[in-house]
């Protein structure tokens, strides 16, 4: 079992497998970021023994990150060698949505059990200005089938304060479509302060309209990692709030993180990472992998670094898997 010293589990692992992503949304990836080529990042065998090696430590559920994870040919390859590995029993997606339409059928034969999309606004006009490109219509349509196949959908919007924080059509979207609609409170990464402080909005304040419109907290186990959901008895779907500035955020944190370039992460912030790669290869047994993993948990601090501005650690979350 992997657990940290303040006591906190890990079966969660978030696995990166790119860094390119074909979106340019406004608050993540720096102007002119290329990504590193295709052939950079992590092969099917070297994520296959990533996955073995966490699976043996008990983790049970891989979340595949990016950028953009659509944009690998071998996803659905690379989903169901995750959802063979003994142990594992959850494989969950987060995307973009790009190509969720036409791929949902195929990613849930592959084993895909939830799926969690990027989308910033159900309004067009606002979703084309943060993402750069309308195809909303379409995502929409492969949320509703990725539904209708059983798959656990939750919608991701980062919060920015005027764009994308009225309510009132997320409501009216949650009323029939039984799925979750999360905002993220916008993090402060790399060189995005200007961003930041023109449109960071605290969560609080969402969720105190929340509370206000009768929505309920639901009661979370310690696993369920560190969002908050609510439920409303007039409504299919839920809402989640994503609050990384609010006190006590971490302590429930139940993820590690793995990287496109195999480096692995005990947390989004202030931290290098510990090359797992030379790890990887075939000729190297897999307790040397597992003995390596284990040895790193119990350096988790009990926190992020986000509020120290001048850590100089803060990197964009494209490049680690959000
Ligand atoms: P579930 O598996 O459904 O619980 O989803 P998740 O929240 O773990 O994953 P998802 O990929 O949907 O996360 C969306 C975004 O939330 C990430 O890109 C980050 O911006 C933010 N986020 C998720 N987990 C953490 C975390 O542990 N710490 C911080 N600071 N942000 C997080
Ligand atoms: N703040 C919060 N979330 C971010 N993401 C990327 N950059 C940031 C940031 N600065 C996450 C969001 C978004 C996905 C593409 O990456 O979850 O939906
Ligand atoms: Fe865990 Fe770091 Fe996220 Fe906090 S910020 S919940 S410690 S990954």
């Amino acid at each position: 079992m992997l657990q940290d010293s303040f006591g906190r589990r890990f079966y969660y692992l978030r696995l990166s497998i790119t860094d390119v992503c074909n979106f340019r949304c406004t608050y993540c990836l720096p102007e002119g970021y290329k990504g590193l080529p295709e052939d950079a990042f992590l092969s099917a065998p070297e994520i296959s023994k990533t996955v073995q090696a966490f699976a043996k430590l008990g983790t049970e559920k891989v979340r595949i990150t990016g950028g953009e994870p659509s944009l690998r040919k071998d996803l659905p390859d690379i989903i169901s060698s995750i959802k063979a590995t003994s142990g594992i029993k959850k494989v969950a997606l987060t995307t973009n949505g790009y190509k969720l339409d036409k791929n949902i059928h195929e990613w849930h034969r592959s084993g895909l059990d939830q799926l969690n999309v990027s989308i910033d606004s159900l309004d067009k006009k606002t979703f084309k200005s943060v993402t750069g490109h309308d195809r909303i219509d379409e995502i929409m349509a492969g949320i509703e089938s990725a539904i209708s196949l059983g798959i656990k959908v939750k919608v991701n919007a980062v919060l920015m304060k005027g764009v994308n924080d009225n309510l009132s059509p997320i409501f009216e979207w949650l009323k029939s479509n039984p799925a979750t609609f999360r905002f993220i409170e916008v993090m402060e990464t790399a060189d995005q302060d200007v961003f930041f402080r023109q449109y960071h909005r605290s969560g609080g304040a969402i969720k105190q309209q929340l509370l206000d419109d009768n929505w309920q907290s639901v009661i979370q186990d310690q696993a369920a990692g560190p969002a908050q959901e609510f439920w409303h008895p007039d409504y299919k779907g839920r809402m989640g709030l994503i609050m990384p500035y609010s006190k006590d955020f971490c302590a429930t944190c139940n993820r590690l993180r793995v990287s496109s370039l195999g480096k692995m992460h005990l947390c989004l912030f202030a931290e290098q990472g510990v090359d797992l790669r030379p790890f990887l290869a075939p000729n190297i047994p897999i307790e040397t992998l597992i003995e390596a993993i284990q040895g790193h948990v119990s350096d988790k601090k009990l926190g992020h670094d986000l509020l120290n501005h001048n850590s100089g650690a803060m990197q964009n979350l494209s490049q680690i898997g959000g």
